[in-house]
């Protein structure tokens, strides 16, 4: 109680320089190991300390050209602190030989990658994670990559990336955890338990990167690398959260981001990597760049090359991933008396901790394992995951046909058509660095094990037209996209043709499409148009008019713009981009042996112009019917925050997803109804009220719904969300089950940034409401009193 007290004594009352500093890590912060960098700081000469921030990338490129250095004479040297994209026992033990062998103080190098969900096992993407609102899973995927990974010799990830992403035009939305601060926290929470196991120095463990520190997934207009400006309320209220939660998990490392924020760049902002990261936060690892963002600090205009590598360094930049200029700028500028040589001691110092926690300097070498490729416990788990993760959009009964999902087992011919209905590849999804496509099982494949010859298949179209590889071409001349475009242009209309006879010889028809993840997601990946790629369209329209009973199967890592066909077909699965169990996973689904669970961390639009769309909108004066407001319908009025050509809702709104069976809720009661405002803030962490549900599976199935709980706070200083999510848990019910579940409610739920920027609650009324989406109707109150 006491501690908690001091917590929030910390956030709330006190000023910034009275402020108590937190301790995210003990491990980082313990004496025993700080004395051992100590000692060996002491030792190491300016070059050395220097080469301690140098990031290569000794593999292949993960951004803008890599330098051509010759890493083994600067690993004799001791300058170099890490390197990328080196995967492997032999590969990383070469260099690490060099390091420890040949470098006069024998410090390790440490081996980054990017493993953002799996190593050699594929996982769902990570907006996929999150859509099974279930943080176990992101913690067991977490901690199978580290396994793999430590195996390949890689003890730092650069992963989880906490972004939150309100706005699917931008491409990295497939590897966030969405639109929620709250639901982002807990998933972020859950990334680094997973690969940390609160224990840095365990041999399957590695440390983190959150990434991208910060703000970066709100792009202006959604492109990728843009400029970012927001108030410091709703930086701090909604985008810095998943962040702190990761530190406050014991986060070693994080990354800094491309853009700017709000005119400051992110890579060398003392505001955003100083006094909140490290003063308020109390992070004691360190910040590595993303991929030559220090020497893109040029192109922000705050300087040339020297410049803007001091400004980084000072701002809280602690090593320069591949940007070449930490290691070729700071040591002349510390000699010219430019830079205290205090401030690369510091970075130093934060890096050689990492490295000690890891156990580095004991264990450096990495004795070459098992090959973890597709084992079957992790085949197993990554199907399980995926299970977990899809949503089902829609599932209206058709004419004659009934309910299609799950579909009979003693289902007559089903015909499976479509671009990602036998496509291993794009079933690994976005940023996929040492997954195999070898190891996928896609859909047909999974399809033909359980129906043998009454299963049909036609591909029906390709990912993209011949317009689109030519597109392609012209934006990545040298990439995938030009191989592609160098292909035969496709003859749609022959194929959707020959896909409409086959549909028609079948008496259901699973029609799998989606969004061609390599080059269309991901980094760089930001679009315009929200529709799926190519003929895909026309290849619905074709199959839809066959009048047989279509199930739409869309895999893709962002949300798309499916309002024509949540018109027009009567069943809607999300799988997103599923990992190497794909076809198991979504058959399992199809056919009922697995119950869908997963509900939407992001919304999904109507129209591509409502975005950045999202559910914890503020309210305007002029709510509108069909707004997220729930305020009362005026659509009579012209001078309404509406669009004129369409609703302002979601599609399919944040929360959402439906089951093969149904649930209902009881009214929530709250043990408390009425809270002193003083007792509120006194209470810091522990709840002070609790809402309390039942739920009840009233369907034929057993099933898992994500019961959810959102507040409104009706009377503040500072306007606030329509609805902010607050309190989430899965329960699995047998039909006719009930259960109770009660959810907490303390200063945590309920403290918001004033505009002072401090963390504070005032006397106010919170309206909450728990249900299965954010559309949630069933109603209790809170009053915050004097
Ligand atoms: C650039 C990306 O923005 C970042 O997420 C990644 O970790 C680095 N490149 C390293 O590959």
């Amino acid at each position: 109680m006491l501690l908690a007290f001091l917590f929030i004594a910390a956030f709330v009352s006190l000023p910034a320089s009275a402020q108590t500093r937190p301790v995210p890590n003990a491990q980082l912060a313990s004496k025993e190991l700080n004395a051992r960098v100590e000692a060996l700081l002491k030792k190491m000469t300016l070059d050395e300390k220097v080469g301690q921030l140098a990031q290569y990338s000794a593999g292949y490129a993960t951004g803008p050209g890599a330098s051509n250095l010759r890493y083994d004479e600067l690993a004799a040297k001791g300058q170099v602190g890490s390197m990328l994209n080196v995967v492997g026992a032999d590969a990383t033990n070469h260099y690490q030989h060099i390091a420890m062998e040949k470098s006069r103080l024998h410090i390790p190098i440490l081996f980054g990658l990017d493993v953002i969900h799996g190593h050699r096992t594929t996982f769902p993407v990570p907006l996929a994670l999150a859509a099974s609102w279930d943080p176990a899973a992101a913690e067991a995927v977490a901690h199978y990559s580290a396994v793999e990974a430590r195996a390949d010799g890689i003890s730092w990830v650069f992963s989880p990336m906490v972004d939150i992403a309100r706005d699917p035009r931008w491409g990295r939305i497939v590897e966030s955890s969405g639109e929620d601060p709250y639901l982002g926290s807990a998933i972020a929470r859950a990334w680094v338990k997973g690969y940390q196991q609160d224990d840095l120095s365990k041999p399957d463990s590695v440390a983190v990167s959150v990434k991208h520190f910060a703000a970066y997934g709100a792009p202006v207009g959604g492109r990728d690398y843009n400029a970012v400006d927001m108030s410091e309320i709703l930086l701090r209220q909604v985008y810095l959260e998943p962040y702190r939660a990761a530190v406050e998990a014991g986060a070693a490392t994080l990354m800094s981001s491309f853009n700017t924020i709000n005119g400051v760049p992110a890579s060398a902002n003392p505001f955003i990597l100083t006094q909140i990261l490290r003063k308020e936060w109390g992070f004691d690892g360190f910040v590595v760049s993303d991929w030559g963002a220090v020497a893109e600090l040029v192109n922000h205009s705050i300087g040339e090359g020297a410049t803007v590598a001091r400004k980084a360094l000072e701002a809280g930049v602690d090593m320069d991933m591949e940007g070449n200029l930490y290691a070729t700028t700071i040591a002349t500028q510390v000699r010219a008396g430019k830079i205290p040589e205090s401030v690369v001691d510091e970075a130093a110092r934060r890096v050689l901790r990492v490295k000690f926690a890891l156990g580095l300097f004991d264990r450096p070498y990495t004795v070459a394992g098992p090959a973890y490729d597709a084992t079957p416990e992790r085949r197993a788990a990554a199907r399980k995951v995926a299970e977990e993760t899809f949503v089902l959009l829609k599932n209206d009964p058709v004419e004659g046909a009934g309910i299609l999902l799950p579909i009979a087992s003693k289902a007559k011919k089903v015909a499976l058509i479509g671009p990602m209905a036998d496509n291993q590849r794009e079933m690994l999804g976005a940023w996929n660095v040492t997954g195999d496509p070898k190891n996928v099982v896609t859909l047909k494949t999974a399809l033909a094990e359980r129906l043998g010859d009454r299963l049909l298949y036609a591909e029906g179209c390709g990912l993209l037209s011949g317009e689109d590889a030519n597109l392609l071409k012209q934006i990545n001349s040298g990439g995938p996209a030009a191989a592609l475009a160098s292909q035969p242009v496709p003859d749609d209309a022959k194929t959707i043709a020959e896909a409409v006879e086959t549909a028609k010889q079948a008496d259901v028809v699973i029609l799998a499409v989606g969004e061609p993840t390599g080059w269309m997601e991901g980094e760089a990946g930001s679009r315009v148009h929200l529709g799926l790629t190519g003929a895909q369209v026309k290849l619905e329209q074709a199959i839809a008019a066959t009048g047989k009973p279509v199930i739409l199967v869309v895999l893709a890592g962002r949300p798309l713009e499916l309002k024509w066909e949540a018109g027009h077909i009567p069943a809607i699965l999300e799988a997103w981009s599923p990992g190497i169990e794909a076809g198991h996973a979504v058959a399992n689904v199809l056919f009922g042996d697995v119950n869908p669970s997963g509900k939407l961390p992001v919304s999904f639009p109507r129209a591509v112009g409502q975005e950045p769309l999202y559910y914890a909108q503020l309210p305007t004066g002029r709510p509108a019917h069909g707004d997220l407001s729930h305020m009362p319908a005026n659509s009579d009025e012209k001078y309404m925050s509406r669009y004129v050509d369409e609703d302002n809702s979601a599609l399919y709104p944040f929360g959402w997803g439906l089951s093969y069976t149904r649930f209902s809720y009881s009214q929530p009661t709250i043990s408390r109804a009425e809270i002193p405002v003083k007792e509120l803030i006194a209470s810091g962490r522990e709840a002070v009220t609790r809402v309390g549900v039942d739920v009840k599976n009233t369907g034929s199935v057993a099933g898992t719904e994500v019961v959810q709980l959102y507040i409104r706070n009706t009377a503040a200083s500072v306007s606030q969300p329509v609805r902010e999510l607050k309190g989430f848990a899965r329960v699995t019910l047998a039909p006719g089950e009930a259960k109770h579940l009660e959810f907490p409610l303390g200063f945590d739920e309920l403290n918001f940034y004033n505009v002072e920027i401090k963390r504070t609650v005032e006397p106010t009324t919170y309206k909450i409401w728990v249900g299965g989406s954010s559309l949630a109707p069933a109603e209790a109150s809170l009053a915050v009193v004097e």
